[in-house]
């Protein structure tokens, strides 16, 4: 197991929107690192969610770093709007960009940091020309579009290459990954090499927040 502390994203598409200020401050105060924003279009996944209305509400409830996760179609379209309403990172996916490094350069102008997202088919020779200008690489464990769904070991072999990727190359960059992530999947993607482990199910599903981060942390 990597040494490098992991840290641990609450996806706030499994908690309880009749009380997400309740569910926000859980998350930190149970000592998540930032927390993931899932914005889905109905277009690029088949499940439709929030846009920069509650991203700007949640902005005002916490001062964790927000991750925004976009699986949206031409997301150049909504980077600003994003950017404005306090997002900290912005992960647009590969397979939506047709210029990603275009896509990539906008984000950067809106001072935020910039995350690419890859599906479980799409190969991580994708970004690898673009690599050094990513804040954030978020490998999917899931197919894109609903909490709930099994981890996919597929993305384990992803994981490990980028992390040899990013190690030679002496990046920053960070590896996050996203779906599927419980005590029981946890120890198999760190121990590949990522640093940051969003989960949404396994926090915010059933029993206490903070006890929930806690079991990821120490799993
Ligand atoms: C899925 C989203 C995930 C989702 C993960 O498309 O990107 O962030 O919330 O949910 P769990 O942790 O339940 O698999
Ligand atoms: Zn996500």
């Amino acid at each position: 197991m990597r040494d490098r502390r992991v840290k641990i994203a609450p996806s706030l598409l499994a908690a309880d929107f009749t009380c997400l200020r309740t569910e926000v401050w859980k998350a930190e105060a149970g000592g998540a690192d930032l927390l993931h924003l899932d914005v889905m279009d109905g277009h690029f996944v088949p499940n439709i969610t929030f846009g920069p209305m509650v991203v700007k509400t949640v902005r005002r409830l916490t001062h964790l770093k927000l991750d925004v996760h976009l699986m949206i179609q031409q997301p150049f379209r909504y980077v600003g709007q994003f950017a404005d309403s306090g997002a900290d990172s912005i992960t647009v996916h590969a397979e939506a960009c047709h210029d990603l490094p275009g896509v990539i350069r906008q984000i950067r102008t809106q001072r935020v940091c910039v995350g690419v997202a890859l599906n479980p088919d799409t190969p991580i020779d994708v970004i690898k020309p673009v690599l050094e200008q990513l804040d954030l690489v978020l490998v999917m464990s899931v197919n894109p579009g609903f909490g709930g769904q099994a981890f996919m070991p597929s993305c384990l072999r992803k994981i490990r290459e980028l992390r040899r990727w990013i190690d030679r190359a002496g990046l920053k960059t960070e590896i996050e990954v996203d779906g599927g992530i419980w005590p029981q999947t946890a120890p198999r993607v760190k121990q590949a090499g990522v640093d940051i482990l969003v989960a949404g199910s396994a926090i915010f599903g059933s029993g206490d927040v903070a006890e929930n981060i806690r079991a990821l942390r120490n799993s």
